[in-house]
């Protein structure tokens, strides 16, 4: 009994410092913040941010036209994804994800009551968008980034979706995580832990918020190496 107590408790010594699972599995930091409960499927009424040109202003900055494929990550109500199908056109690749089922099936009543076909859908896990491999140009999370559980688990396996040359797109309100929002410091620190490196930043008004762009890593780090940044 005592020689089986003294294996378990040496093996899970040994894990904590390799941070992995039981199964092998790597072990990701959890944010060093709170994490946004889901409230809602919407940032806000498509009315005033088309008043404000929002989504205009960060398809403009993100160079979306026919031909770049594009996902929307966290659509909810598809905002974004029926502007992006406007834009890119009939021929479009758009992804349209989120985590809740119910959103997907909202937003696939919606898409079809518009008439646009083409997008498709995707029920991701909440760390795990579960996008093809190398098949973004240009990934959009809009207003999503504060109520990912956890944003290196979540970046890190987008990573593999983006293909050469991709751009991220991030729009976040400059305040707290707690508060639906991403400051721009902690945003830069928790992409920065991964070796995405910031390629622009623009405040968005009159439309709410900011865009933060990001270039992908060649080659992400080591799992173990990464660190959480503090609030
Ligand atoms: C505030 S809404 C924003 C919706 C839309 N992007 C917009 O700008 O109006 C946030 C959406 O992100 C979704 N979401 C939250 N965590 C997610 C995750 N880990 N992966 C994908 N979607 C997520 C929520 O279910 C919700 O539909």
């Amino acid at each position: 009994m005592r020689i089986i107590a003294f294996v378990a408790i040496s093996l899970c010594v040994l894990q904590f410092p390799l941070r992995e699972g039981w199964a092998g599995e790597p072990i990701f930091p959890t944010p060093n913040r709170p994490v946004a409960q889901v409230i809602s499927a919407e940032y806000s009424d498509e009315k005033t941010r088309d008043l404000h040109h929002e989504a205009e202003r960060v398809m403009d900055l993100l160079g979306v036209k026919p031909g770049v494929r594009v996902a929307d990550l966290g659509a909810g109500r598809g905002y974004y994804t029926v502007r992006l199908s406007a834009r890119i056109g009939p021929d479009a690749t758009i992804y349209a994800t989120d985590v809740k089922a119910d959103h997907i099936k909202e937003l696939r009543a919606r898409l079809k009551s518009e008439g646009i076909d083409g997008v498709k859908l995707v029920l991701g896990s909440p760390n795990d968008p579960k996008l093809p491999p190398a098949a973004i140009d240009v990934a959009i999370l809009a207003h999503v980034y504060h109520e990912i559980e956890n944003p290196y688990e979540f970046m890190y396996r987008l990573h593999r979706s983006l293909a050469l040359g991709a751009r991220v797109g991030i729009v976040d309100l400059d305040r707290p995580t707690e508060s639906h929002g991403t400051p721009p410091k902690l945003l830069r620190c928790e992409l920065g832990a991964l070796g995405y490196r910031e390629a622009a930043f623009q405040y968005l008004k009159p439309a709410d918020g900011y865009l933060m762009v990001f270039v992908p890593p060649d080659e992400l780090p080591p799992v173990k190496s990464i660190r959480a940044c503090s609030n």
